[in-house]
């Protein structure tokens, strides 16, 4: 009988072992239960919508899709009120938002959620439990197959975000397609676009036509190290047509995710006075597109008319833009024009200010007041912070936690986006092995290492903490292979942080998981970088 007891937890105790070797997913879910066996997809398995909720269809229909593409097995999708196999997707009105359950059997799977959102997500776990030809879209014969398993899963922040630079090089509609496509497959809900930059501006506005005829165009671009002062001689330019931001934003609604648009103001603006320089503190400046990179200090200057000119161009984004949040920047914005201009210096008198950052305040203060009376809510850089800013404003902590604690101490919502950890344009791995970056050192294991619940907060103030960001900054990423390579793996630790429960650091569990969904990435043709991979 001993023996048998003994024999028993062996047998239990090896399957689990095994089961930590084969469920192999990122991010990790909240609770998986391994369950012994694997779901076959056959010809005959049936996709059955057991709820009257529309929002489930879109999901069945891309399960349908992806098998038929990767396999060439065409199934077929029924409405009814229960199934005892195949896959059945089931409304749980009592589950949050991007919850889900997936209960996989030999017999069955069943996704439950409350509406298509968290069925999405489960989409995205039993792609990880199928074999990785899943994702490809060259169809071949394979053994459709899914782990067996019951999942509880939802995610730990509502914020799990990526920023694309798009100013210092153009990123074509069919690569940030790409973009959105990736981070859906880890979950990643949020795409802030960075749309504005001394370098480029890339969103047509129609009241002013020149910003995209003028402001979008350098003469030419720094190429090499910053210290070598060389340009290619070329002109280079591109911005998206409002037609093209709603396709964008319409995909990605199908995707689940939100597209924050990020205007920059009152710095960040050279392209901007390229084409309007009476915005600018000496009107009569010839004003060039910049072609380097750094921190120009060609600012936005607050005259009336600069005001003016703002709010008429978010008044166009917030009509394209469906989601709450409009980013106006805020950071970076040298002060020496400020200083030496008689129109800022009379009013920094005339309101009262104590000097030029006061002034900063002043300007952003204008616009998050304008951005609220139109329904929407403001974020910025944690520069924002300096002056005081309306309550339902959000902070994005990018000078490491600092902006982001002081921000959630006064009650504003902050995600947290610190160079230290998220900067993806840093060197991942030795310099000497790598493509030119704008430097820095930023591992898999550094990205991994962050902690969003920070010891300065109280309980009460961490909950202001809404999550978390990675940047891709472009000056020296030009090509989507590249951003791709700086983007992953380390957008998986961002995935894994942002989504899991907080749990204690195992880098070691973590990389084993990142190298078992290899196979996948490759399907999904991930230009990762390797270093520490294969
Ligand atoms: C930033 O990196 N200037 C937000």
């Amino acid at each position: 009988m001993k023996s048998f007891f003994w024999g028993l937890c062996a047998l239990i105790l090896c399957f689990n072992l095994q089961a930590q070797e084969s469920y192999q997913l990122i991010p990790k879910p909240a609770k998986l239960t391994p369950v012994p066996g694997k779901f076959l997809f056959q010809k005959n398995t049936v996709i059955t919508l057991s709820t009257q909720d529309e929002s489930f269809n879109a999901v069945a229909t891309m399960l349908k899709d992806q098998i038929s593409l990767s396999s060439g097995l065409n199934l077929a999708i029924k409405s009814s009120s229960a199934s005892s196999k195949g896959v059945v997707f089931v409304q749980n009105a009592s589950l949050g938002d991007e919850a889900y359950r997936l209960n996989i059997s030999t017999k069955k799977i069943e996704i439950q959620a409350k509406s298509g959102k968290g069925a999405f997500y489960a989409l995205q776990t039993l792609f990880q439990l199928m074999p990785a030809q899943i994702y490809s879209n060259v169809t071949s014969s394979y053994e459709l197959t899914a782990l067996a398993c019951q999942i509880e899963d939802a995610p730990r922040f509502s914020y799990r975000g990526m920023m694309l630079d798009v100013g210092r090089y153009y990123f074509p509609v069919s690569f940030i397609k790409r973009f959105l496509d990736l981070m859906a497959v880890y979950k990643l809900n949020t795409f802030h676009w960075h749309l504005t930059e001394d370098q480029g501006w890339r969103i047509e506005i129609k009241k002013y036509p020149l910003l995209t005829s003028v402001s979008s165009v350098r003469k030419e671009t720094m190429v090499g190290h910053y210290r070598d002062q060389k340009f290619d001689n070329k002109p280079y330019g591109g911005f998206y047509t409002q037609d093209e931001i709603k396709e964008v934003i319409a995909y990605a609604s199908k995707k689940f995710i939100t597209i924050i648009p990020e205007i920059e103001m009152p710095g960040h603006s050279q392209a901007v006075l390229a084409a309007y320089p009476e915005l600018g503190c000496n009107p009569d400046k010839i004003y060039q597109v910049a072609t380097k990179w750094g921190i120009s200090e060609d600012v936005l200057c607050p005259r009336e008319e600069t005001f003016t000119f703002m709010e008429n161009v978010l008044t166009e984004v917030m009509a394209l833009f469906p989601g709450q949040y409009i980013h106006i920047g805020g950071d970076e914005c040298p002060k020496k024009q400020w200083k030496e201009s008689r129109f800022c210096q009379d009013l920094i008198k005339k309101l009262g200010l104590k000097d030029e950052h006061e002034l900063q305040s002043y300007f952003i203060r204008r616009i998050d007041k304008f951005v609220t009376s139109k329904g929407k809510k403001l974020l910025g850089w944690d520069e924002i912070l300096e002056g005081g800013l309306s309550p339902n404003a959000m902070v994005m902590s990018w000078r490491g936690t600092k902006g982001g604690i002081e921000a959630a101490k006064q009650n504003h919502d902050v995600v947290m986006s610190p160079n230290s950890f998220f900067y993806l344009d840093y060197y991942q791995a030795d310099p000497k092995t790598q493509p030119l970056a704008i430097g820095g050192n930023l591992t898999l294991a550094k990205s991994y290492s962050f902690e969003p619940d920070l010891p300065e907060l109280t309980a009460e103030e961490a909950k202001h903490i809404v999550g978390i960001q990675a940047n891709v900054w472009t000056e020296y990423i030009s090509t989507p292979a590249y951003a791709e390579y700086m983007t992953f793996p380390r957008a998986l630790a961002l995935s894994e942080i942002s989504w899991s429960p907080k749990q204690p650091k195992d880098y070691d569990d973590f990389l084993r998981r990142v190298k078992g969904i290899l196979p996948g990435m490759d399907a999904l043709k991930i230009n990762y970088c390797p270093v520490g991979l294969k």
